[in-house]
Order: C-alpha cells, then sequence, then structure tokens
C-alpha cells in the first residue's frame, strides 16, 4: 500500500486513445487503493486558481456582518457562509474550526427547475466586491470539465461507455467551497479544522495553499499525509461514487488539522451528480453478489448527508433549508 498519494498527469489525456488508457488504469489502481491522487497538467489555468485563492482571502477577511448577511441558514439550497465552528464533518469530534462559503450551480431567476422547487435549485447570493463572481463562476466551470474529463477516465476503467456519467453531471450538484482554518494557536491537535469524513458526492477536486493539514486514511486504518502540491489538485472520491461501483472505488476518509502558526486556505469543488440521478450499483459489478446499498436519488442523498453535519440543522430541524 502506497504511504505517498500517487500524482497522475492527465496531459495524455488529448493524446487519443492510447493516453486515455494509460491515464485510466492509474487513476482505476489510484481508485482502487487509496481513494486519493493528485492530478496535474489538468487543463485548470494557473492564473485561474491564483485568482480564486485571491477572492477567497478578500472575502474571507469581510467583517462578520458582511458574510453572515449571506448565511447558508439565509441563502438555502446548501449555498452561502458558514461561520467558524458552525458544522461537525465528525459529530464525535464536534465542531470544526473552518469557516466556508459555498456556491452553487448558477441558474437564471427563472430556471424551470428553480421554480419548481427542486432540491438543491437555489440562487447563488454574492459578496459585493467586484471580480468575486465573474472569477468564482469561472472556476466553477472549470472545475467541472475537469470532473467529466476524470469520469470518462473511472468510464473506461470501468469497463462502461465513455459517456456513461455525461447526463447524470450536467447540471449537477456541485458545490464550490471556499475554505478558512484559522492559524492553530498550539500545536495540540485540539482543534481539528475538519473532522474525519468522507465526501458525499462522485469526486472533490481540492485545491490548497502552501500550509498543509490535509490527512487521508488507508484503507488499512494508517493515516497519510496528503501535503500541498503547487498547482495541483487533489482528488479524492466520494460516496456516491463509491456506492456506484459497490465498493470497488474507496471513499476515503479524511480529516485537516491546521498545527501551523499561519492560516490555511483551501478551495473544495464537490462534484454531485444532477439531482434526479439514480445513485446504483453499476451492474458489471454485481458479480460479486447483490449490490451493497439500495439505489437512491443523489439529491435525497446529499440531503442525509448535509443535515447531519450541520449544527443548526440538526438542533433546529424545523428551520432546515
Ligand atoms: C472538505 C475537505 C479539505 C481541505 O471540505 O470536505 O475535506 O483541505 N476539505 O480543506
Ligand atoms: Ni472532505
Amino acid at each position: 500500500m502506497t504511504d505517498k498519494l500517487p500524482i497522475i498527469d492527465l496531459a495524455p489525456l488529448s493524446e487519443g486513445e492510447a493516453g486515455l488508457e494509460r491515464v485510466a488504469g492509474a487513476i482505476g489502481a489510484a481508485c482502487r487503493d487509496v481513494g486519493f491522487f493528485y492530478v496535474v497538467n489538468h487543463g485548470v489555468k494557473r492564473d485561474l486558481m491564483d485568482d480564486a485563492f485571491a477572492e477567497a482571502r478578500r472575502f474571507f477577511a469581510l467583517p462578520l456582518a458582511d458574510k453572515e448577511a449571506i448565511a447558508m441558514r439565509i441563502v438555502g439550497g446548501n449555498r452561502g457562509y458558514s461561520a467558524l465552528l458552525g458544522e461537525a464533518l465528525d459529530p464525535t469530534r464536534g465542531p470544526d474550526l473552518k469557516e466556508a462559503f459555498n456556491i452553487g450551480f448558477d441558474l437564471a431567476p427563472d430556471d424551470p427547475e428553480l421554480l419548481a422547487g427542486t432540491p438543491f435549485r437555489a440562487l447563488n447570493a454574492w459578496p459585493a466586491a467586484r471580480g468575486f463572481r465573474k472569477t468564482m463562476l469561472a472556476y466553477f466551470d472549470a472545475c467541472a470539465a475537469l470532473g467529466l474529463r476524470i469520469h470518462r477516465a473511472f468510464a473506461r476503467d470501468l469497463g462502461l461507455p465513455l459517456g456513461f456519467f455525461d447526463d447524470k453531471f450536467d447540471r449537477p450538484m456541485a458545490t464550490l467551497r471556499l475554505l478558512r482554518y484559522p492559524a492553530a494557536p498550539n500545536q495540540s491537535d485540539a482543534d481539528v479544522g475538519a473532522g474525519v469524513h468522507t465526501d458525499y458526492g462522485n469526486i472533490t477536486l481540492l485545491a490548497t495553499d502552501d500550509v498543509g493539514g490535509l490527512q487521508a486514511r488507508r484503507r488499512d486504518g494508517r493515516w497519510i499525509d496528503a501535503p500541498p502540491l503547487t498547482g495541483a489538485f487533489v482528488v479524492n472520491i466520494g460516496d456516491c461514487l463509491m456506492r456506484w461501483t459497490n465498493d470497488i472505488y474507496v471513499s476515503t476518509p479524511h480529516r485537516v488539522i491546521n498545527t501551523s502558526p499561519r492560516e490555511r486556505y483551501s478551495i473544495a469543488f464537490f462534484f454531485d451528480p444532477n439531482p434526479d440521478a439514480e445513485v446504483a450499483a453499476i451492474p458489471s459489478y454485481l458479480t460479486e453478489g447483490a449490490p451493497k446499498y439500495p439505489p437512491i436519488l443523489a439529491a435525497d442523498y446529499l440531503k442525509q448527508r448535509l443535515d447531519a453535519t450541520y449544527l443548526e440543522r440538526r438542533i433546529e430541524p424545523e428551520g432546515s433549508k
């Protein structure tokens, strides 16, 4: 088992069939083993990544009242600001020392699904900062395109038609989440930035600054570091893809502990399926026996998982959005 997360070069994806085969093999091996890997030459422009981090820093530096004005409980649809200690990714451990801002799939005010009240369809809320919206929407789109390319490699590795995931992700419940972890006041591990958890969707594309603190738990239970790798994305498998593959791919538990005297910024792109996509074991994987999980609609699954994470919703379920 690997001590170091694999680094996968995506450049061959634009070199035709042989390139796809090679990348799919490397990605498939990582997904069956540790469920975490880095991608480089991924096609998302470095300037865009830098701009997104610059905007995130500016956003978190705003007065608390400005951030609270677009709080998740006001905005709804899993969008908006979530304050320090407002969530517990590992509820046995207590609240996370982090703050966050979520942007979802962007919709026009007259979008039919929005008007129909489809789950997780909502308007995004934006801070007043000039440039924020444009940068974040460009970053969101770039991540979604990268997510789809990576899904083509999954499809190849899993023996599925290449476009298998395309129509399950064309209006995804994707979430772009800016995160800030305050500097550690002391070197103890008492302050967990993000408690142990698995992600809920198919994959997460994570960009981090150079502070470090992300750790992943291998199948054998050992924790390994996922140190910062400049310009790369850390990709990890989430629970929906694990269900789809009947546990062939691993959704790996991970956590963030910022023990550094510096604050830490990261940007996660959670690539969750369309709300009405059915997440059900792919038939080619049923040879080992019955499906391990009953089929579930992606929106129902995401709702269950989010409700367990937000402290506010657990305390006041009737106020949940
Ligand atoms: C998450 C997560 C890691 C990080 O938000 O689900 O695992 O480095 N974040 O911020
Ligand atoms: Ni996570």
